[in-house]
């Protein structure tokens, strides 16, 4: 059992201390936010996730977890500080690094002993180093440390999955005796273990997601050329996900990506590029492609409708920026119903989970509580979140709700041989 303290109880932070802790250690999740902290020792999760609720219910119980605002109290006999704060995008595209500067500062102001700093948050190149000269020159005395980049890699919606069974667990220090404990704390989810120093660590998390966003913007060009030619993307993805080299994750091809990381971490990268006189194409136009899906959107669902859209009303399916999480965070539903809206058009929404969290983004979006009453006098609905609860809708009772059979399906979840048997007026995305 080992020592640790946790800072930030957003998803990786949360997430990183209820599964160290159901792995046997005994954790302090800590967060300035005193309405969060309250709530979560009432057992209110401050996001959805599933299964964290339950994970962070068992381990409060068992005294393995619990939740502070105090420094002094989560750090008090810690030998592991998790630095797991928020990066936003700050202008530019660059990081904004504040909350891990002020996370730095309160842990060398608070430890009483020697202690190993771990950075969970997706952070430019060079900050584990920056960081310890924060820790350095804000220490009233001084303390041995070591700070160690540890980025994480886990997926919302199938956070705890990821978190247990990861692909790989990347740690980066030149101090070796720390390396080898970090490493130490990872075992028990056996998965390979990349030792290396700081920087190149770093490297790793922004080069992995700036990859997946990459792929997904390569499917969706692809995507284009196979409708203009007649090709089934999704065969054509299966067909060269075989492909050990190439593999068939993340080559849905769809609306595009969106979320807290690929918009933010591809800008971050290239803003690094560009810092040190670097022409980044390739993560520039990964950028372009993906926000290019949106814009026609509406374009598609015009043509769908015979040609205008002033008075339609249009049904999203699905609101969050991806299916299991009411993360609205760039999410395509903006941007689609924006564009719907300034052409004329109506907006409904329903989505599983996100409406809560949808509400204020969508202001002029009526939002449902039903997905049959949001389609009850559509003109038309349009996939945007790729929820299972969509995949096994009644579609002979939608179209009998729709004032016209149109769907235009912006994730792929039906068949189009079906749909246009059952006379719908249907359109996927490359096939
Ligand atoms: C992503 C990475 O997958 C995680 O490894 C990483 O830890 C995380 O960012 C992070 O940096 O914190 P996440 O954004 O939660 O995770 O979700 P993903 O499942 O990766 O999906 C990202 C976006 O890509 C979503 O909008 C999704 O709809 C889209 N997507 C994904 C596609 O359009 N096609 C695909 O084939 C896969």
């Amino acid at each position: 059992m080992k020592q640790i303290c946790v800072v930030g109880v957003g998803y990786v932070g949360l997430v990183t201390a209820s599964c160290f802790a159901d792995l046997g250690n005994s954790v302090v999740a800590l967060d300035v936010d005193e309405k969060r902290i309250e709530n979560l020792k009432k057992g209110i999760m401050p996001i959805y996730e599933p299964g964290l609720e339950e994970l962070v219910r068992r381990n409060v119980k068992s005294g393995r977890l619990s939740f502070t605002n105090s420094y002094e109290e989560a750090l008090d006999g810690a030998e592991f500080a998790f630095i797991a704060v928020g990066t936003p995008s700050g202008v530019d595209g660059n990081a904004d690094l504040k909350y891990v500067e002020s996370a730095a500062k309160s842990i060398a102001h608070s430890m009483t002993a020697s202690l190993i700093i771990i950075n969970k948050s997706t952070v430019p190149i060079g900050t584990g180093d920056w960081v310890a000269d924060i820790v350095k020159g804000a220490q009233p005395k001084p303390i041995d440390f070591a700070v160690v980049s540890c980025p994480e890699f886990l997926r919302e919606g199938s956070a705890i999955a990821d978190f247990m069974s990861p692909h790989r667990n990347v740690i980066g220090s030149l101090d070796k005796d720390a390396a080898n404990k970090v490493a130490q704390l990872h075992l028990p989810l056996r998965a390979p273990i990349v030792i290396t120093d700081l920087r190149t660590a770093e490297m790793i998390k922004y080069a992995s997601n700036a990859f997946l966003a990459a792929k997904i913007s390569f499917i969706n060009e692809l995507a284009d050329i196979c409708e203009a030619y007649g090709a089934d993307v999704k065969e054509v993805a299966a067909g060269m996900g075989y492909d050990a080299r190439i593999g068939r994750h993340f080559l849905d091809a769809g609306l595009g990506w969106g979320g807290s990381c690929f918009p933010k971490d591809v800008q971050a990268l290239a803003y690094m590029a560009k810092g040190k006189g670097l022409n980044p194409r390739m993560l520039n136009d990964t950028v372009v492609v993906n926000y290019d899906r949106r814009k026609a959107v509406a374009t598609h669902v015009e043509k769908l409708l015979g040609g205008d859209l002033k008075g339609k009303v249009i049904g999203l399916l699905g609101l969050a920026f991806k299916e299991n999480t009411d993360d609205m965070r760039d999410a395509p539903s903006v941007d689609i119903s924006t564009a719907l809206i300034s052409a004329g058009a109506k907006v409904r929404g329903y989505d599983p989970v996100a409406r809560k969290a949808a509400a204020p983004l969508l202001p002029e979006v009526e939002i449902f509580d039903d997905v049959y009453n949001m389609t009850d006098g559509c003109d038309a609905l349009i996939v945007v979140t790729p929820w299972n609860e969509f995949k096994q809708l009644d579609l002979e009772r939608v179209k009998d709700l729709l004032n016209s059979p149109v769907i235009y399906d912006g994730r792929n979840i039906y068949d189009p041989t079906l749909m246009k048997a059952m006379g719908f007026s249907y359109r996927a995305v490359g096939r």
